[in-house]
């Protein structure tokens, strides 16, 4: 429960000693229970106190030495920074499951949850190993590995920066990366996409190793799962691999079967989800390759695989995924064409057809944001007092309606659903009656006719539509009551162009409400506990 006792840092009971977690301290009970037998009482309800008291009672004149003889006893996830009174020029740190980055400066150093906290005071920064302990002080940084053993390092110097973590004029983080998209396309395709085909090299892929596989799992969270949707049906199309996309949180939980010639693909903005991770661990555990779509450098996801396609979008503040998502979405079509023509089931033709769009994308993207999209707005302000949405799509898109949807609720607190729009008809066209509003996300392509066809049987029934379309689409003009255009492209990148008027339009409604958009109630940029 939020509340002043629960705050950090929690203090010890002999008052000596200062604690900071991020994370789960999952058998805090069990250790509470006994702490309050032996005469320990509890200012706050959560696991983290806990700690302190152990700490305290190990504490013997060394604080690494207690750090590393509770640290036996905790089960969980956990990032602790630890601060004693006898010592009170260093900071104890240590990591299970969580993040924790150290930041080195000149005649101070720092430690952080992630990169961009650093970006202020400096770019040099050091990872800690799952399990590895610190010992920082204003002069010094000193890793130890679970035994206490001294641990070599060397700080590597992040291409991130304060500029791109500031809001340069926006009114929120949103904004800002919802308008940094076409720069941030272009660097994922940068030196990917030079002439007419993909180049992976960068991953180092086994064509034999390739060749071999039989499946493909793609395995993420939240709006990076949206994009695995989207990256099964571009995988299964290039590559012809079955492939499936997998919530995290289900399949470490599904028994699921894995065998060594199954691919993985683990998606995530921060890779440090601890949902994923642990998939991953457990495919990795059994044999399976994996490869990363990622946004942060050196965090731990990347590092658990065996190749990673960085989507170089740089730092994402805004707790809505943006411009994460559709560089995600870059990354995969250049990752189902890369193996599809490795396998040799991607033809010269189709590949350049895909390359060329591709280059056309941030470009696109920068029009459909240079419109200044007047349905969006229109729409925002007539619907942010209704309490449903629906958003439909099919195929590509249909996971673009699932990600429209996850928008609007997240940040403007308004329900919405995604649904594939051959199930209205099984279910959520009985809520269709006047002004419901629904969002059709219809561009060109193999499903147009058949979403234009569930376009039709809602207007039958009064309920209001607001259509994604392709520019020049008569048919789709004369049904809408809200039209939003995008530009004409391959039906494969339609995704990623027509997710950003609902990006917007998510935005514009939660504005017009007031709600805390780069921060919204409950949640969290990076979910690194269960
Ligand atoms: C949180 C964030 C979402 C994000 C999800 C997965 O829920 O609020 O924006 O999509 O985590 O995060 P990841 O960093 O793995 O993409």
């Amino acid at each position: 429960m939020p509340n002043v006792a629960n705050c950090h840092p929690h203090i010890s009971f002999d008052g000596k000693l200062s604690i900071i977690h991020n994370g789960i301290i999952e058998n805090y009970r069990e250790l509470k229970r006994e702490l309050i037998e032996q005469g320990v009482s509890f200012k706050s309800d959560t696991d983290t106190e806990v700690v302190a008291h152990l700490l305290a009672k190990s504490y013997h004149g060394d604080l690494l030495q207690a750090m590393h003889a509770v640290l036996k006893r905790l089960h969980g996830a956990y990032a602790l920074a630890v601060c004693h009174q006898e010592q009170p020029d260093r900071i104890v740190a240590t990591r299970m499951g969580s993040p924790l980055v150290i930041g080195i400066g000149e005649g101070e150093n720092f430690i952080a949850s992630d990169v961009p906290a650093l970006l202020k005071y400096t770019r040099q920064i050091v990872f800690l190993e799952e399990g590895g302990l610190a010992q920082v002080t204003r002069e010094k940084v000193e890793l130890f590995d679970a035994d206490l053993k001294p641990m070599p390092f060397n700080a590597v110097t992040t291409n991130l920066t304060l500029d791109a973590a500031e809001k340069e004029g926006y009114e929120h983080f949103m904004l800002k990366e919802i308008h940094e998209q076409p720069h941030a396309i272009a660097e994922t395709l940068r030196g990917r996409v030079d002439g007419e085909h993909v180049d992976l090299s960068e991953l180092n892929l086994d064509a034999d190793v390739l060749r071999g596989v039989k499946r493909i799992a793609v395995l993420a969270c939240g709006t990076s799962l949206y994009s695995g949707m989207v990256g099964k049906y571009l995988l299964e199309r290039f590559t012809r691999i079955p492939t499936e996309t997998w919530s995290a949180s289900e399949f470490r939980y599904a028994d699921p079967v894995i065998e060594p010639d199954m691919l993985v693909i683990a998606v995530s903005q921060s890779g440090e989800t601890a949902d994923t991770l642990e998939a991953l661990r457990i495919v990795k555990q059994q044999g399976a390759k994996a490869i990363a779509i990622c946004n942060v450098m050196g965090s731990s996801i990347p590092r658990a695989c065996d190749a990673t396609l960085y989507t170089r979008a740089g730092p994402e503040i805004g707790v809505a995924s943006t411009k994460a998502y559709t560089t995600q979405l870059v990354a995969f079509v250049m990752l189902a064409v890369g193996l599809g023509r490795m396998l040799g089931r991607t033809d010269e033709p189709t590949e350049h057809k895909l390359v060329d769009g591709l280059k056309q994308l941030p470009a696109q993207v920068q029009a459909l944001l240079d419109e200044d999209i007047v349905a969006v707005k229109r729409c925002a302000k007539r619907y942010k007092d209704v309490f449903n949405f629906m958003y439909i799509g099919r195929h590509f898109n249909y996971p673009t309606a699932m990600e429209g949807a996850l928008k609007l609720k997240e940040i403007s607190y308004i329900h919405a659903e995604g649904y594939a729009g051959g199930e209205m008809k099984h279910g959520p066209l009985a809520l269709v009656e006047g002004s419901f509003p629904t969002i059709a996300v219809a561009p060109q392509g193999r499903t147009r006719e058949k979403l234009i066809s569930n376009v039709q049987e809602i207007k039958a029934r009064k309920g209001v539509v607001v259509m994604v379309s392709t520019h020049g689409d008569e048919e789709a003009r004369e049904l809408a009551d809200y039209l939003i255009e995008i530009p004409a492209c391959e039906e494969e990148l339609s995704p990623v162009l027509a997710v950003v008027p609902l990006q917007l339009l998510a935005y514009y409604t939660a504005t017009q409400l007031g709600r805390d958009v780069d921060k919204p109630r409950n949640l969290a940029k990076s979910v690194t506990v269960e």
